[in-house]
């Protein structure tokens, strides 16, 4: 099976967790993407669902399905999203389609994060992905320092906006040790909105698909 195939496989599980009647959670990246194709050709009836980018939005309008702003929903129920790398404790690293923030909000306002992702993903440390980082404009060269001085090597990604119209910073060469803590401290320097570390909120559920057609379900510690 090649990676395309599993993220399929992972993609088809996750809607054993779709709860019917309910507006649900949609990530951005390909394997959400799976997520959304899976999701409009099944029968499950759904109330619509938030989308964590323009281009998810875009993509479940397309399938036909109904895209509320996450103001006027309530909590939703569920958040089905990929990632970059994952852990044994279902800390992530996210953010690789530049989309971080919007995720990081739509998976804090779901009841569970269900996190969908071919083997590849699983890793004993985070880090060699790189750690993106949404940063306002302005705060670009001093986030940057400030993630030299935590041991990190900050790179601008080229040429890329987010939806929020901020910079990215992609911290390369720094193994994760501690996701929870680097989360925090990353959070608290002037001018980040948010990082791609999701530790604080980890996924509840991990999907992984794995090369032999199988897809492998990991509890969080919470479950
Ligand atoms: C988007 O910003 C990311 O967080 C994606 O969830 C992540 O990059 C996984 O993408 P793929 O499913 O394309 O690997």
């Amino acid at each position: 099976m090649n990676a395309d195939d599993m993220k399929m496989a992972v993609a088809n599980a996750a809607l054993d967790w779709v709860q019917e009647n309910t507006i649900i959670g949609v990530g951005t990246g390909s394997t959400a993407n799976l997520f959304v194709d899976a999701l409009a050709s099944s029968n499950l009836q759904i109330d619509g669902a938030v989308a964590s980018s323009e281009a998810t939005a875009e993509r479940l309008k397309a399938a036909g399905i109904d895209v509320h702003d996450l103001n006027s929903t309530g909590p939703l129920s569920v958040y089905i999203d990929g990632a970059d790398e994952a852990d044994a404790n279902l800390h992530l690293i996210k953010g690789g389609g530049g989309a971080l923030t919007r995720e990081k909000i739509v998976a804090a306002a779901s009841d569970k994060f269900i996190c969908i992702a071919d083997a590849s993903k699983k890793v004993a440390v985070l880090g060699d992905f790189g750690v993106p980082v949404e940063v306002i404009p302005m705060a670009r060269s001093y986030v940057a320092r400030e993630i030299v001085k935590l041991g990190g090597d900050p790179e601008l990604r080229d040429q890329f906006r987010t939806d929020n119209g901020n910079v990215i910073l992609d911290i390369l060469n720094m193994q994760v040790t501690n996701p929870i803590e680097l989360e925090q401290q990353l959070n608290q320097l002037a001018g980040v909105v948010s990082c791609g570390l999701f530790a604080q909120r980890p996924a509840d559920v991990l999907l992984l698909g794995n090369a032999d057609g199988s897809v492998e379900k990991i509890m969080g510690a919470k479950n």
